[in-house]
Protein backbone atom coordinates (compact mmCIF):
# COMPACT_ATOMS: atom_id res chain seq x y z
CA UNK A 1 0.00 0.00 0.00
CA UNK A 2 1.32 3.54 -1.04
CA UNK A 3 0.12 6.96 1.10
CA UNK A 4 1.41 9.88 0.47
CA UNK A 5 1.28 12.50 3.35
CA UNK A 6 0.63 16.28 2.22
CA UNK A 7 1.00 19.55 4.16
CA UNK A 8 3.48 18.45 5.96
CA UNK A 9 4.94 20.90 8.79
CA UNK A 10 8.73 20.30 10.10
CA UNK A 11 7.25 19.40 13.68
CA UNK A 12 5.35 16.47 12.24
CA UNK A 13 7.65 14.99 9.71
CA UNK A 14 9.50 12.71 12.76
CA UNK A 15 6.30 11.57 13.68
CA UNK A 16 5.42 10.00 9.96
CA UNK A 17 8.28 8.83 9.76
CA UNK A 18 8.23 6.85 13.29
CA UNK A 19 4.72 6.35 12.35
CA UNK A 20 6.25 4.60 8.14
CA UNK A 21 8.71 2.81 10.55
CA UNK A 22 6.76 1.41 12.74
CA UNK A 23 4.17 0.52 10.57
CA UNK A 24 6.74 -1.01 8.19
CA UNK A 25 4.24 1.28 5.40
CA UNK A 26 5.71 3.23 2.32
CA UNK A 27 4.38 6.56 3.00
CA UNK A 28 6.10 9.84 0.56
CA UNK A 29 6.28 12.79 3.03
CA UNK A 30 5.51 16.49 0.97
CA UNK A 31 5.30 19.93 2.48
CA UNK A 32 2.61 20.65 -0.33
CA UNK A 33 -0.50 21.25 0.74
CA UNK A 34 -2.88 19.61 -1.18
CA UNK A 35 -5.06 21.03 -4.12
CA UNK A 36 -6.31 20.44 -8.08
CA UNK A 37 -2.88 20.28 -8.74
CA UNK A 38 -0.05 19.00 -6.43
CA UNK A 39 -2.84 16.27 -6.31
CA UNK A 40 -0.45 14.90 -9.21
CA UNK A 41 2.02 14.12 -6.92
CA UNK A 42 -0.01 11.50 -5.81
CA UNK A 43 -0.29 9.56 -8.90
CA UNK A 44 0.21 5.97 -8.38
CA UNK A 45 -0.89 6.02 -4.62
CA UNK A 46 -3.40 4.44 -2.95
CA UNK A 47 -4.32 6.95 -0.43
CA UNK A 48 -3.76 10.31 0.47
CA UNK A 49 -3.20 11.92 4.18
CA UNK A 50 -3.23 15.64 4.66
CA UNK A 51 -3.01 18.30 6.80
CA UNK A 52 -4.51 22.45 6.05
CA UNK A 53 -6.99 24.86 6.95
CA UNK A 54 -6.81 25.89 2.77
CA UNK A 55 -10.04 24.54 1.22
CA UNK A 56 -10.33 20.73 -0.72
CA UNK A 57 -11.69 21.90 -3.85
CA UNK A 58 -14.75 20.06 -6.01
CA UNK A 59 -11.30 20.64 -8.82
CA UNK A 60 -8.89 18.49 -6.06
CA UNK A 61 -11.47 15.74 -5.79
CA UNK A 62 -12.37 15.57 -9.44
CA UNK A 63 -8.61 15.17 -9.94
CA UNK A 64 -8.41 11.89 -7.40
CA UNK A 65 -11.26 10.34 -9.20
CA UNK A 66 -9.08 10.63 -11.96
CA UNK A 67 -6.39 9.43 -10.47
CA UNK A 68 -8.45 6.64 -8.69
CA UNK A 69 -7.22 7.82 -5.73
CA UNK A 70 -10.84 6.48 -3.49
CA UNK A 71 -9.46 7.57 0.13
CA UNK A 72 -8.40 10.58 2.05
CA UNK A 73 -7.71 11.11 6.03
CA UNK A 74 -6.85 14.23 7.39
CA UNK A 75 -4.97 15.01 10.48
CA UNK A 76 -7.48 17.35 12.23
CA UNK A 77 -10.89 17.73 13.46
CA UNK A 78 -12.52 20.85 11.43
CA UNK A 79 -14.15 19.61 8.42
CA UNK A 80 -15.71 22.68 7.01
CA UNK A 81 -12.96 23.21 4.23
CA UNK A 82 -14.18 19.89 2.44
CA UNK A 83 -16.71 20.13 -0.59
CA UNK A 84 -18.21 17.06 0.39
CA UNK A 85 -20.39 16.51 -2.24
CA UNK A 86 -18.01 17.15 -4.65
CA UNK A 87 -16.06 14.27 -2.91
CA UNK A 88 -19.19 12.07 -2.88
CA UNK A 89 -19.00 12.84 -7.07
CA UNK A 90 -15.95 11.81 -7.46
CA UNK A 91 -16.30 8.69 -5.32
CA UNK A 92 -13.44 9.56 -2.74
CA UNK A 93 -13.98 8.79 1.02
CA UNK A 94 -12.46 10.95 3.81
CA UNK A 95 -11.82 10.32 7.53
CA UNK A 96 -11.09 13.34 9.89
CA UNK A 97 -9.07 12.39 13.52
CA UNK A 98 -11.95 13.94 16.31
CA UNK A 99 -9.88 13.35 19.29
CA UNK A 100 -6.13 13.65 18.71
CA UNK A 101 -6.54 15.53 22.34
CA UNK A 102 -9.56 17.69 22.96
CA UNK A 103 -8.07 18.27 26.00
CA UNK A 104 -5.25 20.48 24.15
CA UNK A 105 -7.97 22.97 22.21
CA UNK A 106 -9.82 23.28 25.70
CA UNK A 107 -6.70 23.95 28.20
CA UNK A 108 -5.42 26.08 24.85
CA UNK A 109 -9.37 28.27 25.79
CA UNK A 110 -8.52 28.18 29.86
CA UNK A 111 -5.37 29.64 29.63
CA UNK A 112 -6.83 32.83 27.14
CA UNK A 113 -9.41 32.76 29.54
CA UNK A 114 -7.13 33.33 32.86
CA UNK A 115 -4.85 36.09 30.61
CA UNK A 116 -7.90 38.16 30.34
CA UNK A 117 -9.75 37.82 33.74
CA UNK A 118 -5.76 38.62 35.34
CA UNK A 119 -5.75 41.30 32.58
CA UNK A 120 -1.98 40.27 31.45
CA UNK A 121 -2.22 42.54 28.36
CA UNK A 122 -2.25 45.84 30.15
CA UNK A 123 0.08 44.33 32.78
CA UNK A 124 2.71 43.84 29.88
CA UNK A 125 2.24 47.05 27.98
CA UNK A 126 2.46 49.29 30.89
CA UNK A 127 5.97 46.98 31.76
CA UNK A 128 7.33 47.37 27.99
CA UNK A 129 6.52 51.24 28.87
CA UNK A 130 9.04 51.04 31.47
CA UNK A 131 5.30 52.58 33.96
CA UNK A 132 6.09 49.65 36.69
CA UNK A 133 3.89 51.62 39.18
CA UNK A 134 1.03 51.27 36.50
CA UNK A 135 1.52 47.82 36.32
CA UNK A 136 0.84 47.02 39.47
CA UNK A 137 -2.83 48.60 39.27
CA UNK A 138 -4.90 45.81 36.64
CA UNK A 139 -7.31 43.95 39.75
CA UNK A 140 -7.99 40.56 38.14
CA UNK A 141 -10.58 38.19 38.65
CA UNK A 142 -10.85 34.70 39.95
CA UNK A 143 -12.03 31.96 37.82
CA UNK A 144 -13.46 30.61 40.61
CA UNK A 145 -16.34 33.36 40.88
CA UNK A 146 -16.76 33.28 37.14
CA UNK A 147 -20.16 32.04 34.90
CA UNK A 148 -18.38 30.58 32.11
CA UNK A 149 -21.04 29.92 29.31
CA UNK A 150 -19.61 26.90 26.85
CA UNK A 151 -21.19 26.79 23.31
CA UNK A 152 -20.94 23.48 21.73
CA UNK A 153 -20.62 20.52 24.37
CA UNK A 154 -19.07 18.34 21.72
CA UNK A 155 -15.58 16.55 22.33
CA UNK A 156 -13.53 20.07 22.82
CA UNK A 157 -16.43 21.62 24.74
CA UNK A 158 -16.92 18.63 27.19
CA UNK A 159 -13.38 18.88 27.83
CA UNK A 160 -13.71 22.52 28.97
CA UNK A 161 -16.10 22.27 30.80
CA UNK A 162 -14.52 19.86 32.98
CA UNK A 163 -11.30 22.13 33.44
CA UNK A 164 -13.70 25.24 34.39
CA UNK A 165 -15.73 23.42 36.59
CA UNK A 166 -12.60 22.31 38.36
CA UNK A 167 -11.75 25.48 38.60
CA UNK A 168 -14.88 26.23 41.02
CA UNK A 169 -16.61 27.71 37.76
CA UNK A 170 -20.46 27.86 37.75
CA UNK A 171 -20.64 26.30 34.22
CA UNK A 172 -23.38 26.89 31.78
CA UNK A 173 -23.73 25.15 28.47
CA UNK A 174 -25.98 25.15 25.01
CA UNK A 175 -25.91 22.65 22.71
CA UNK A 176 -28.79 21.49 20.49
CA UNK A 177 -27.48 17.73 20.92
CA UNK A 178 -26.61 17.57 24.45
CA UNK A 179 -24.61 14.00 24.94
CA UNK A 180 -25.83 13.04 28.30
CA UNK A 181 -22.95 12.72 30.56
CA UNK A 182 -23.72 12.58 34.42
CA UNK A 183 -20.34 13.86 35.29
CA UNK A 184 -20.12 16.53 33.73
CA UNK A 185 -21.24 19.95 36.06
CA UNK A 186 -22.52 22.07 34.36
CA UNK A 187 -26.32 22.98 33.36
CA UNK A 188 -27.79 23.47 30.01
CA UNK A 189 -29.52 26.69 28.93
CA UNK A 190 -30.63 28.57 25.45
CA UNK A 191 -28.36 30.43 23.97
CA UNK A 192 -29.77 33.56 24.79
CA UNK A 193 -29.79 32.90 28.32
CA UNK A 194 -25.91 31.80 28.30
CA UNK A 195 -24.89 34.60 26.75
CA UNK A 196 -26.60 37.01 29.54
CA UNK A 197 -25.49 35.38 32.14
CA UNK A 198 -21.93 34.30 31.30
CA UNK A 199 -18.70 36.13 32.39
CA UNK A 200 -17.15 34.10 29.91
CA UNK A 201 -18.43 32.83 26.61
CA UNK A 202 -16.29 30.13 25.22
CA UNK A 203 -17.03 28.76 21.78
CA UNK A 204 -16.71 25.04 20.89
CA UNK A 205 -18.79 24.64 18.00
CA UNK A 206 -17.74 23.49 13.67
CA UNK A 207 -17.04 26.28 11.57
CA UNK A 208 -20.17 24.96 9.14
CA UNK A 209 -22.03 27.72 7.33
CA UNK A 210 -24.89 27.53 9.55
CA UNK A 211 -22.73 28.97 12.41
CA UNK A 212 -21.02 31.79 9.97
CA UNK A 213 -21.61 34.75 13.08
CA UNK A 214 -23.33 33.32 15.53
CA UNK A 215 -21.34 35.91 17.57
CA UNK A 216 -22.88 38.69 15.71
CA UNK A 217 -23.42 42.52 17.40
CA UNK A 218 -27.27 41.40 18.45
CA UNK A 219 -25.47 38.12 20.46
CA UNK A 220 -22.67 40.66 21.90
CA UNK A 221 -24.88 43.03 23.02
CA UNK A 222 -26.85 40.49 24.91
CA UNK A 223 -23.74 39.71 26.71
CA UNK A 224 -22.55 41.54 30.08
CA UNK A 225 -20.46 44.43 29.56
CA UNK A 226 -17.16 42.95 31.26
CA UNK A 227 -17.47 39.41 29.79
CA UNK A 228 -14.89 38.09 28.04
CA UNK A 229 -15.55 36.02 24.49
CA UNK A 230 -12.98 32.76 24.00
CA UNK A 231 -12.90 31.66 20.26
CA UNK A 232 -10.23 28.34 19.94
CA UNK A 233 -13.12 26.66 17.06
CA UNK A 234 -13.02 28.60 13.70
CA UNK A 235 -12.48 32.16 12.82
CA UNK A 236 -16.27 32.27 11.00
CA UNK A 237 -17.67 32.06 14.07
CA UNK A 238 -17.81 35.50 14.89
CA UNK A 239 -18.48 39.03 13.47
CA UNK A 240 -15.01 40.98 13.60
CA UNK A 241 -16.00 44.15 13.00
CA UNK A 242 -18.74 43.75 15.34
CA UNK A 243 -16.71 42.72 18.17
CA UNK A 244 -14.17 45.37 17.74
CA UNK A 245 -17.32 47.91 17.57
CA UNK A 246 -18.14 46.18 21.45
CA UNK A 247 -15.02 46.42 22.47
CA UNK A 248 -13.74 50.06 21.44
CA UNK A 249 -17.65 50.94 22.88
CA UNK A 250 -16.83 49.61 26.41
CA UNK A 251 -19.46 46.84 25.91
CA UNK A 252 -17.51 43.65 26.55
CA UNK A 253 -14.62 42.89 28.88
CA UNK A 254 -12.07 41.20 25.99
CA UNK A 255 -11.44 38.95 23.53
CA UNK A 256 -9.14 35.51 23.18
CA UNK A 257 -9.12 34.71 19.70
CA UNK A 258 -7.21 31.53 18.41
CA UNK A 259 -9.15 31.10 15.28
CA UNK A 260 -9.65 34.63 13.46
CA UNK A 261 -12.21 35.53 10.67
CA UNK A 262 -9.73 36.34 7.83
CA UNK A 263 -7.28 33.22 8.81
CA UNK A 264 -5.64 32.16 6.16
CA UNK A 265 -2.10 30.30 4.74
CA UNK A 266 -0.19 33.22 5.18
CA UNK A 267 -1.13 33.66 8.99
CA UNK A 268 -0.94 29.75 9.81
CA UNK A 269 2.32 29.78 8.65
CA UNK A 270 3.10 33.97 8.68
CA UNK A 271 4.59 35.24 5.47
CA UNK A 272 8.72 34.84 4.04
CA UNK A 273 9.05 38.34 6.11
CA UNK A 274 7.27 36.93 8.91
CA UNK A 275 4.23 39.51 9.37
CA UNK A 276 0.46 38.66 8.79
CA UNK A 277 -1.19 41.51 6.76
CA UNK A 278 -5.10 42.10 8.07
CA UNK A 279 -6.04 45.51 8.73
CA UNK A 280 -8.77 43.69 11.59
CA UNK A 281 -6.10 41.57 12.64
CA UNK A 282 -3.90 44.63 13.70
CA UNK A 283 -6.90 46.72 15.03
CA UNK A 284 -7.76 43.72 17.34
CA UNK A 285 -4.05 43.65 18.58
CA UNK A 286 -3.96 46.79 19.51
CA UNK A 287 -6.69 46.41 21.98
CA UNK A 288 -4.43 45.11 25.25
CA UNK A 289 -8.01 43.48 26.39
CA UNK A 290 -7.52 40.88 23.28
CA UNK A 291 -5.05 38.21 23.47
CA UNK A 292 -4.31 36.67 20.04
CA UNK A 293 -2.94 33.76 18.78
CA UNK A 294 -2.46 32.36 15.29
CA UNK A 295 -4.72 29.16 15.43
CA UNK A 296 -2.34 26.85 17.81
CA UNK A 297 -4.65 25.58 20.31
CA UNK A 298 -4.13 22.12 19.32
CA UNK A 299 -0.70 22.58 19.02
CA UNK A 300 0.59 20.09 22.23
CA UNK A 301 3.17 16.85 21.78
CA UNK A 302 0.71 14.75 22.48
CA UNK A 303 -1.65 16.18 19.88
CA UNK A 304 0.94 16.58 16.91
CA UNK A 305 1.65 12.79 17.59
CA UNK A 306 -2.00 11.33 17.64
CA UNK A 307 -2.85 13.32 14.73
CA UNK A 308 -0.42 11.73 12.90
CA UNK A 309 -0.60 8.32 13.52
CA UNK A 310 -4.80 8.23 14.41
CA UNK A 311 -4.98 9.49 10.56
CA UNK A 312 -2.52 7.17 9.16
CA UNK A 313 -4.04 4.48 11.51
CA UNK A 314 -7.39 5.43 9.54
CA UNK A 315 -5.92 5.33 6.10
CA UNK A 316 -4.74 2.07 6.49
CA UNK A 317 -8.27 0.52 7.54
CA UNK A 318 -10.03 2.32 4.54
CA UNK A 319 -7.40 1.06 2.41
CA UNK A 320 -7.50 -2.80 3.76
CA UNK A 321 -11.21 -2.72 5.45
CA UNK A 322 -12.96 0.29 3.04
CA UNK A 323 -13.86 0.85 6.18
CA UNK A 324 -12.85 3.34 9.17
CA UNK A 325 -15.08 4.53 12.30
CA UNK A 326 -13.84 8.08 11.44
CA UNK A 327 -15.52 8.40 8.36
CA UNK A 328 -17.20 11.60 7.87
CA UNK A 329 -19.61 12.92 5.17
CA UNK A 330 -21.98 16.23 4.45
CA UNK A 331 -22.75 17.96 7.30
P1 LIG B 1 -17.60 17.90 18.11
O1 LIG B 1 -18.24 17.53 16.80
O2 LIG B 1 -17.25 16.81 19.06
O3 LIG B 1 -18.57 18.92 18.89
C1 LIG B 1 -19.17 20.04 18.29
C2 LIG B 1 -20.46 20.30 19.07
O4 LIG B 1 -20.99 21.55 18.66
C3 LIG B 1 -21.56 19.24 18.81
O5 LIG B 1 -21.98 18.71 20.05
C4 LIG B 1 -22.67 20.02 18.13
O6 LIG B 1 -23.96 19.57 18.48
C5 LIG B 1 -22.41 21.43 18.66
N1 LIG B 1 -22.95 22.51 17.85
C6 LIG B 1 -22.97 22.65 16.50
N2 LIG B 1 -23.51 23.83 16.18
C7 LIG B 1 -23.85 24.45 17.35
C8 LIG B 1 -24.44 25.70 17.66
N3 LIG B 1 -24.81 26.56 16.71
N4 LIG B 1 -24.61 26.00 18.96
C9 LIG B 1 -24.24 25.15 19.95
N5 LIG B 1 -23.68 23.95 19.70
C10 LIG B 1 -23.48 23.61 18.42
O7 LIG B 1 -16.34 18.77 17.75
P2 LIG B 1 -15.08 19.10 18.68
O8 LIG B 1 -14.09 18.02 18.56
O9 LIG B 1 -15.55 19.49 20.01
O10 LIG B 1 -14.47 20.35 17.88
C11 LIG B 1 -15.18 21.57 17.79
C12 LIG B 1 -14.47 22.47 16.81
O11 LIG B 1 -13.22 22.89 17.35
C13 LIG B 1 -14.06 21.81 15.47
O12 LIG B 1 -15.14 21.77 14.56
C14 LIG B 1 -12.97 22.71 14.99
O13 LIG B 1 -13.53 23.73 14.19
C15 LIG B 1 -12.42 23.34 16.27
N6 LIG B 1 -11.01 22.95 16.55
C16 LIG B 1 -10.09 23.95 16.71
C17 LIG B 1 -8.78 23.61 16.99
C18 LIG B 1 -7.71 24.66 17.17
O14 LIG B 1 -6.52 24.33 17.17
N7 LIG B 1 -8.04 25.92 17.37
C19 LIG B 1 -8.41 22.27 17.08
C20 LIG B 1 -9.38 21.29 16.94
C21 LIG B 1 -10.70 21.63 16.67
C1 LIG C 1 -8.57 21.15 13.84
O1 LIG C 1 -8.10 20.05 14.23
O2 LIG C 1 -9.68 21.25 13.32
C2 LIG C 1 -7.75 22.37 13.96
O3 LIG C 1 -8.31 23.44 13.97
C3 LIG C 1 -6.27 22.22 14.04
C4 LIG C 1 -5.55 22.84 12.85
C5 LIG C 1 -4.16 22.32 12.74
C6 LIG C 1 -6.26 22.66 11.54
Amino acid sequence: MKIMAFGARVDEIPYLQQWAADNAAELAIRTELLDAQTVALAAGYDGINCLQTTPYSAALFAEMGRLGIKFLTIRNVGTDNIDFAAATKAGVRIANTPAYSPNAIAEFAVTLTLHLLRQLGPVEAALQAGDYPKATTFIGRELAQQTVGVVGAGRIGRAAIKLFSGFGARVLAYDPHPVPDPTLACTYVSLSELLQQSDVVDLHVPGVAANTHLIDAQALAQMKPDAVLINTARGNLIDTQALLTALRAGRLGGAGIDTFENESAALLALNQDGYFHDPLWDELAACENVILAPHIAYYTQTAVHNMVYYSLQALVEFLENGHTDTEVAAH
